[in-house]
């Protein structure tokens, strides 16, 4: 079942998300319902937050990052594969700062570079409860660095500089009031 995006402006986005433990009612036809609605949406990620659910659990699937220009064979075939974060902690970040241009579902419309470093260090379950600890960098460390921030709370503009946020203050402003072209399902914040 496809689930309504949570349009930016909802304070479900400004909260921390909460653990969660595997008796959590519904998890595995949630994690289904959330792919579905990723991959409806053409995302490479999906925050709980971002369908009015404020737990640490995302979702991520970015092999269309495969077909960015310059991505080696090595790195597409890394960026295969249906992937769940479940009570993510994101242990270091490494690596030189670097920018890519980052976009939102719910932040429609709206694409900026945002700096990140290079590599991170990730301790989360996975959908069946196990632990893993892992080493990641490149693009699935970007998209998870993305996802990592919607469950603390943390929006890609958040990141940018004062000015390029001001610029964007009318644009967001719209977006949270529905002014939106998408053709997907939203949730907007009650007036
Ligand atoms: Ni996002």
């Amino acid at each position: 079942m496809k689930l309504p995006v949570v349009a930016y402006g909802m304070p479900v986005l400004r909260k921390k998300g909460k653990a969660i433990d595997k008796d959590y009612p519904g998890l595995q036809k949630l994690i289904d319902d959330m792919f579905e609605t990723m991959y409806a949406s053409e995302g490479v990620g999906l925050a709980a937050p971002q369908i009015d659910k404020s737990i640490r659990l995302f979702v991520v699937d970015a092999e269309p990052f495969g077909n960015l220009e310059g991505v080696s064979e090595q790195e597409k075939e890394r960026l295969k594969g249906k992937r769940v974060f479940i009570n993510a902690k994101i242990l270091e970040e490494t690596g030189k700062e670097w920018n890519f241009t980052e976009g939102c579902l719910s932040i429609p419309g709206i694409n900026e570079d945002v700096k990140r470093k290079e590599k991170i260090t990730i301790e989360y379950y996975d959908r069946d409860f196990n632990k893993h600890t892992e080493e990641i960098d490149g693009l699935l460390a970007r998209v998870i660095q993305h996802e990592y921030d919607h469950i603390e709370g943390i929006l890609f503009t958040d990141r940018l500089s004062p000015i390029k946020k001001r610029l964007l203050k009318r644009k967001l402003e719209n977006i949270s009031k529905g002014k939106v072209n998408v053709s997907y399902r939203m949730k907007f914040p009650k007036k």
